[in-house]
């Protein structure tokens, strides 16, 4: 997408060919800043910091901490102890996994010395399938807001709710939940969108409200209880939210706050669309309450919140008492009874077992 109308990815190759650059989102709204990763530690760090965030975008930084992994040292021990050393980073995702497998059952077959070289193309690879796979999902999901607009048949605008950041920022380009949005937009249709603020990491505020802004999609942020009033209001007609992982019966983790946004949803009979990349789907497991673990961070993000003063500093401040404890739950999960569809890049399913293995056969791309 553009940035002052420069085209960005959110991760590249720099000029040398072999370290990666990224744009630092621990940064934004209030500087765009790039990053440059020269190592595996550097990848590491970037995605258990979410300088780089998002599922989609963790699995493509993690395919690239492979690559810098075998720089010096293309050996089986090498490859195991990256991989270990990545998977380790943010335990919630799927994509992690998934890109992880793709470059280990790549580079496995080969002999060292062919293994550096390989793991550019696939990490490449592994980015500009996400970048096809996003832009299928908007273009599956544009007709959905296209009809929902069309019923509406009220002089004013479609009003989309969505949490945390699903937007280009979460992938590599485009996005997942945002897709549809900017493709209807470009489209002319005059969607609005309810940015919900997704304490603590305000992906939504910070990440979501600057990315649309950008590409002038008119938005409102709200304070993460909101939702359920506008919903009871008629004033939001489709929530659309993105997935960490999906299990193979249709059970969504996304970011914490998702599920009481379903709920109030089904009470409000309000369409609850989950925008899915095939990368996100977890075959191997049902129940996404049983079995999907539920990342947990430092405290420090609950108790703390940065922002720009009047005089242009970023200042980190404290927002809690000293002393008291804090729970900071990173994601979790909605079962698939609340969400009406998936938006994937095959095309638009029920949420449910038969709906995935009808678009997927029970394989991810
Ligand atoms: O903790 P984050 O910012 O990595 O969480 C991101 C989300 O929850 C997104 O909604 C999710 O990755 C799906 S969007 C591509």
């Amino acid at each position: 997408m553009n940035v002052d109308g420069k085209h960005y990815r959110t991760i590249w190759l720099a000029d040398d060919g072999r370290a990666v650059e990224i744009i630092d989102q621990t940064k934004l709204p209030h500087a765009f800043v790039t990053a440059r990763l020269a190592t595996l530690e550097d990848a590491a760090r970037a995605i258990t910091d979410m300088q780089v965030r998002g599922a989609p975008l963790i699995g493509a930084a993690a395919a690239y901490g492979i690559c810098l992994a075998l720089r010096d040292d293309p050996s089986d021990d090498r490859l195991a102890e990256a991989y270990d050393l990545l998977h380790a980073t943010r335990p919630t995702g799927i994509n992690l996994r998934w890109a992880l497998d793709e470059m280990r059952s790549t580079l496995t077959p080969l002999p060292p010395d062919q293994r550096l070289a390989a793991a550019y193309r696939r990490a490449a690879e592994i980015c500009d399938q996400d970048v096809a796979i996003n832009q299928a999902i908007g273009e599956h999901g544009l007709p959905l807001i296209r009809e929902l607009w069309q019923k509406k048949r009220r002089p004013d605008c479609l009003n989309i709710l969505t949490h945390c950041n699903a937007g280009w920022l979460a992938t590599v380009d485009w996005g997942t939940a945002l897709a549809p949005i900017y493709k209807a937009h470009d489209a002319g249709i005059p969607v609005h969108v309810w940015v919900d603020e997704t304490r603590p990491r305000s992906q939504g505020a910070r990440l979501t409200a600057w990315e649309l802004n950008h590409h002038g999609v008119p938005h409102t942020i709200i304070a993460d209880n909101v939702g359920g009033h506008l919903m009871q209001h008629r004033r939001v007609d489709l929530c659309l939210v993105g997935t960490d992982r999906t299990t193979a019966q249709g059970d969504v983790c996304n970011k914490i706050g998702t599920y009481l946004k379903a709920l109030a949803a089904h009470d409000n009979h309000v369409p609850f669309y989950v925008a899915l990349p095939s990368p996100s789907i977890d075959w191997t497991i049902e129940d996404g309450i049983a079995d999907i673990p539920i990342e947990q961070r430092d405290p420090a993000e609950m108790t703390d919140i940065t922002g720009r003063t009047a005089s242009g500093d970023v200042v980190t401040v404290t927002l809690t008492p000293p002393g008291s404890p804090v729970a900071n739950y990173a994601f979790d999960v909605t079962p698939a009874r609340y969400i009406t569809a998936f938006i994937t890049e095959k095309g638009v399913c029920p949420a449910s077992r038969e709906g995935l293995r009808g678009l997927f056969g029970g394989r991810s791309c």
